[in-house]
């Protein structure tokens, strides 16, 4: 596939392999084999190397390099196919991050290039969950994962979803959880039909949420202002998160 700096993605034919910028990336994979624990219906039959879907990292060009040099900043583009597991929707593998200053881990930054996704974002205390919030998010929104919450992505559309995401390049992100538990708290069916995972005990309501925010394009505004993004690497600036998503970059509403 071919994307260029306007967000223009072209040659969808091809999915192995990104052409951006004048640079090729080559896609990692997650097939069903390494996911297949973590659906609601575990005893179903598909091709174990089906694939999933795709992320290509560290995509730049000449003009945000430095920008995302000096910053700790990496952006990655992820792919999703429009599968369904039985009547449960394709979805990314999910994780946390690590801590950016005790209590706050890294936040991270999504944009929906194609197509409509939600993100399960969960709070957590090793399997209770304390907070579980469903974001839906479609072509041309923004959505900002705040501190602490673990994510992952499903892909809402009977077509391909792509998404790209701004986030810190100054950690790994970690699995162990949704290893252990597979996969997040909820799963997401057809239908709007939610089921939960019985590895977590759900002291909580799901809360189901739309972003407002519409998109910029994160390649012009790390050329323009980098600084807006610094909050990926200093959390621990903003003292109440969520006023600071209303107010600077985003308005989430619960519906
Ligand atoms: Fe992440």
């Amino acid at each position: 596939m071919i994307l260029n700096k306007s967000y223009e993605i072209s040659e969808l034919n091809v999915l192995e392999v990104l052409n951006f910028e004048n640079k090729q990336y080559k896609a990692n994979i997650r097939t069903y084999k390494e996911m297949k624990d973590l659906f609601y219906y575990k005893d179903t039959v598909y091709d174990e190397n089906l694939i999933l879907y795709y992320v290509f990292r560290n995509l730049s060009n000449e003009e945000i390099e430095d920008a995302l040099k000096e910053e700790d900043l990496r952006i990655d583009l992820t792919v999703m196919k429009d599968i369904v597991i039985m009547e449960e929707y394709n979805k990314t593998y999910g994780h946390y991050h690590p801590e950016a200053s005790p209590g706050r881990s890294f936040p991270e930054l999504y944009q929906i290039l194609k197509g409509k996704v939600m993100f399960v974002l969960q709070k957590s205390y090793n399997n209770v969950i304390d907070e579980l919030l469903l974001i839906e998010a479609k072509e041309g929104e923004t959505v900002i994962i705040p501190p602490n919450y673990g994510h992952n992505m499903i892909n809402l559309n009977n077509d391909l979803s792509i998404t790209l995401n701004l986030v810190s390049s100054r950690f790994i992100p970690i699995y162990s959880k949704y290893d252990t538990l597979k996969g997040a708290s909820v799963y997401i069916l057809k239908e709007n039909k939610i089921a939960i995972n019985k590895n977590y005990i759900l002291n909580t309501q799901p809360k189901f949420m739309k972003t407002k925010l519409k998109n910029e394009n994160i390649f012009n505004d790390l050329i323009k202002d980098r600084r807006k993004f610094r909050f990926l690497n200093w959390p621990y600036d903003i003292m109440n998160y969520f006023e600071f998503l209303e107010e600077t970059f985003i308005n989430m509403q619960f519906l």
